[in-house]
């Protein structure tokens, strides 16, 4: 845990990215966790550069990501869950004091699984009297009201994991693993130092660290970025170091082994909308639930293949650019941030019957995107094709993780490999699943393409796989800790 491995030559290889400066006055921290709030944006001159004449804003997200899973080593009941509250939170808030926000700083964020509800906290109203008397908390988990309408019965906003039709291993792997931890923590800064402290206080077994709450299941690491100012980009670089076969194809200034930007400004909402209660309608928790400024984390980890992406089924610059964004773009070769006029569905559909094939991208901004101007319940108003999901993924060499409690159950290998740990924040399971499925060709309405998700017209999907899969609620900052243990009786 101690020891950031290949990772540690992010910083080696690249200073610490030049940031905003955020003044000396301390900033109040937002109400969601998962927040970053000074992130830096930069005009890309669309070949991976920050440019004065760069036409494309791009965010530059924390160089450094890295997840831990545990399982709670607490024992079920009211008065070691409470104690085991203010253990956690009194660590997470001396984080707090140590260090700023992310991305220079530090960004922690717990999130919790299904089985810690199941198993920790009773239902409300199947056994109320769990709960002190006198308090009248009035719901369990955040209720996804759209999803329940459809289907006539109470769909949870956190759902558990399930597989999608691309999900079908290819020979020689596993199915997919779905998890079960109770509890993931997120961590986020252009500093290691700064995650391995906040990992020591808080999986650490010391006085004063929270490690003695936990039993640790995995640790995943990775990394985004490094390009933007010139030289050599970090996927590159480290892929290189590693003897990742392919390495040597991808683009030097590529933030991602694939070969182009996942970061652009206006794949993103500048202002919050996966928190549960922004968009009206779609959970139970505006404008008062416990859950309020929380959201749904999907969690997955895929394997990428770069020599099939680069040399064997997408051989040519336009094949890759087609199987990322759309058939029939073109752009400048040797374009790494491209940002294409986004599509609907019948675009899709319409490419699907021309070219025999869909994009990554294109695919999914049909269904990941408001399709008419929204007012949210805090009274911004959201134009049509913003996008609901905030992304968070970033590139990992992990086989498939940096640890695992369980190397033969997860496949582990100390032989590094090309990957993506993903997560996005959404503000319900439902509407990752439905985004997830139009990568696999589906939609909502029941239309689909007329071919295998995992063939070479879907998109990116015959180059990777998926590995692991668990949803998990991230709830505000405010119960981040044992949420809803201090209604426990
Ligand atoms: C190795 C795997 C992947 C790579 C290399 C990749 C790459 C990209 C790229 C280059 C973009 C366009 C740039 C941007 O929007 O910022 C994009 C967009 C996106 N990707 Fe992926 N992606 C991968 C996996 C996934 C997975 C597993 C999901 C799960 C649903 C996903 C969801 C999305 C979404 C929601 C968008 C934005 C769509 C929109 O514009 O509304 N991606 N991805």
């Amino acid at each position: 845990m101690a020891s950031g491995g290949i990772y540690e030559l992010v910083d080696a290889l690249v200073g610490p990215p030049e940031r905003p400066p955020i003044g000396t006055a301390p900033q109040p921290l937002r109400p969601e966790q998962y927040a970053i709030p000074n992130p830096r944006l930069i005009m890309d001159d669309g070949f991976g550069l920050a440019s004065s004449k760069g036409k494309i804003p791009v965010l530059i997200p924390p160089f450094h990501n890295h997840i831990v899973t545990a399982k709670l080593n607490v024992p079920a009941g009211a008065k070691s869950l409470q104690e085991a509250q203010r253990h956690l939170e009194s660590v997470l808030q001396r984080l707090e004091q140590q260090f700023p926000p992310p991305p220079s700083g530090l960004g922690v964020v717990v999130a919790w699984g299904l089985p810690y509800f199941e198993h920790y906290i009773p239902r409300l109203g199947k056994s109320s009297s769990y709960f002190r008397a006198g308090t009248s908390y009035p719901a369990y988990l955040p209720v996804d009201l759209m999803t329940s309408k459809q289907r006539g019965r109470t769909v949870y906003a956190l759902q558990e994991s399930r597989t999608f039709p691309s999900d079908e291993p290819p020979p020689g792997f596993g199915p997919v693993r779905l998890e079960q931890n109770d509890v993931a923590v997120l961590l986020r800064s252009d500093s290691l130092d700064h995650i391995m402290t906040a990992t020591n206080a808080i999986f650490g077994t010391g006085n004063n660290q929270a490690g003695s709450l936990f039993k640790v299941t995995s640790i995943r690491r990775g990394f985004t970025g490094g390009a933007h100012t010139g030289g050599q980009g970090l996927a590159s670089k480290l892929a290189l170091a590693a003897g990742i076969p392919g390495a040597d194809m991808i683009p030097r200034k590529s933030p991602i082994f694939l070969g182009f930007t996942t970061t652009i400004r206006d794949a993103e909402s500048s202002v919050p909308v996966s928190n549960f209660e922004t968009l009206p309608g779609w959970t139970d928790q505006w404008p008062n639930g416990y859950f309020k400024h929380g959201t749904i984390m999907p969690l997955s980890h895929l394997f990428q293949d770069l020599v099939a992406w680069y040399s064997k089924i997408f051989p040519t610059f336009d094949a890759r650019i087609h199987a990322m964004f759309r058939p029939g773009v073109s752009f400048a070769p040797g374009t790494v941030t491209a940002d294409p006029p986004e599509q609907n569905e019948a675009d899709v559909l319409t490419g699907v019957q021309k070219y025999h094939a869909y994009g990554h991208n294109g695919s999914m901004q049909p269904v990941n995107r408001l399709q008419a101007q929204t007012t949210g319940n805090y009274g911004h108003v959201y134009p049509v094709n913003t996008a609901i999901t905030n992304r968070g993924d970033f590139a990992t060499l992990d086989n498939p993780f940096h640890y695992t409690s369980d190397p033969a159950g997860d496949h582990f290998s100390d032989q590094k490999a090309a990957g993506l740990h993903f997560l996005l924040f959404a503000p319900t399971t439902e509407t990752f699943n439905r985004v997830r499925l139009a990568m696999d060709g589906e939609f909502p309405d029941g239309r689909r393409a007329p071919f295998s998700s995992r063939s070479s017209g879907a998109g990116l999907n015959s180059v990777v796989h998926t590995t692991h899969r668990q949803n998990f609620l991230i709830p505000p900052r405010s119960h981040r800790s044992f949420p809803l243990t201090e209604f426990l009786d």
